[in-house]
């Protein structure tokens, strides 16, 4: 199959996970015997570098034409006391918008090798398997009026939503749940505010339509408890923009490791872009030990998600896990023992697994 993906490498250890990427995405093709044609452009601080924009035209045009995009991490403290159409993060909120990505999707599995790392106790994670869907376009973040009154004494910001975004959020939290353990946990805050009865409203409807999947509704203040209590309950969480962007950060420290995250935001056509949640790790940058499993662990989602190749996002994430269970890890992920390798060695495990599975 011939697809067109462009790379979006960004800032710091980005170049780097995304080079690794590549390469694992080239003994796939080989494999499989598909083509994929790969198109690199600029976003974030090396952007502004570059073209004085964190998103280039060029780069939206490119995305637009992509039947999906993998992204490194943008930022840096070089970029840090730029004014805010100069921030690198506005690069990524910026093509996300230009492409209509309304859904966050973050998996969350513990890997057995790497529990003792999470802050919680073993036996409360273990097991964990969940997938957090957040939707990304409208609520606080994008409401208007945003702003604070001409003495400075007093501020609104704007939770707005219309029943259609709510809709297809919804929907795909649905779809996601039958692919999995068929189980949707809605989380809101309908005892104060409106536009969570209305979600809850649209839940419920939506309900009809999945007589397969079990529902659940949660406020977002227990959710928030029940996430580091009982994370095993959870299959599909799916919730607004503010509630989402921080229970996801809450659920990623569950398996106590940034660089085995992988994340895509997703629009319903299947095109989407893929990211892992870590950012570009400035501190160790250009020293060749970055963790790219996140990185590849995001490649396999937009096989999944945006090409529907199946048996090759598994072969990814099985020599993943493969990797970890031979020993292998870099220097982020604290593990005991085994083999501390860079970001070249763990890449080329990982495509000795993909190739001679
Ligand atoms: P970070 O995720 O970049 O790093 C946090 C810590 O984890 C650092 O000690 C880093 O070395 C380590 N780490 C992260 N990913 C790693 C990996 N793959 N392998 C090994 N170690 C890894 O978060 P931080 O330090 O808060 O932010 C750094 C920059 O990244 C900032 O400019 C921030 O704005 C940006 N950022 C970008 C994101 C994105 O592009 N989606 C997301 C989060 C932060
Ligand atoms: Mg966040």
């Amino acid at each position: 199959m011939d697809k067109q993906i462009v790379l979006l490498p960004g800032d710091g250890i980005g170049s780097e996970v995304i080079h690794s990427a590549r390469q694992v995405l080239d003994a796939v093709t080989e494999r499989f015997n598909h083509t994929f044609t790969y198109h690199t452009h600029d976003i974030g601080g090396s952007a502004i570098d570059k073209h004085g924009t964190p998103l280039p035209q060029d780069t939206v045009s490119a995305c637009e034409q992509a039947d999906a995009i993998l992204l490194g991490a943008v930022g840096g403290p070089k970029w840090d006391q730029n004014p805010s159409h100069l921030r690198p993060e506005k690069g990524l909120l910026g093509i996300r918008k230009a492409l209509g990505l309304f859904a966050n999707l973050r998996p969350i599995k513990g890997f057995p090798q790497l529990l003792h790392a999470s802050p919680l106790k073993h036996e409360v994670v273990e097991g964990s398997d969940l997938l957090i869907i957040r939707e990304l376009t409208g609520g606080l973040y994008f409401g208007t009026p945003s702003e604070r009154s001409h003495d400075g004494k007093s501020v609104v910001d704007t939770l707005a939503y219309d029943r259609s975004e709510m809709e297809r959020i919804i929907d795909n939290a649905f779809k996601s749940a039958r692919l999995r353990r068929k189980h949707v946990t809605s989380v809101d805050k309908a005892n104060v505010l409106e536009s969570s009865k209305l979600w809850r409203e649209v839940v419920e409807e939506k309900k009809a339509e999945y007589p397969d999947v079990t529902v659940e509704h949660l406020l977002v203040d227990a959710a928030a408890m029940k996430l580091i209590t009982a994370p095993t309950q959870f299959d599909v969480m799916v919730t607004e923009n503010m509630f989402g962007d921080i229970l996801s950060d809450e659920a990623s420290v569950l398996t106590g490791s940034l660089g085995m995250l992988p994340s895509a935001s997703i629009r319903d056509d299947g095109v989407g872009l893929y990211e892992p949640v870590h950012g570009s790790a400035p501190d160790i940058a250009g020293q060749g030990i970055a963790n790219p499993l996140a990185m590849i662990l995001s490649t396999a989602m937009m096989l999944r998600h945006s090409f529907h190749m199946k048996e090759e996002a598994q072969v990814i994430e099985d020599a993943v896990q493969q990797v970890l269970e031979d020993g292998y890890h870099t220097k982020d992920l604290d593990v005991k023992g085994g083999q501390l390798v860079g970001t070249v060695e763990i890449t080329k495990q990982v495509i000795e697994h993909v190739t001679s599975q």
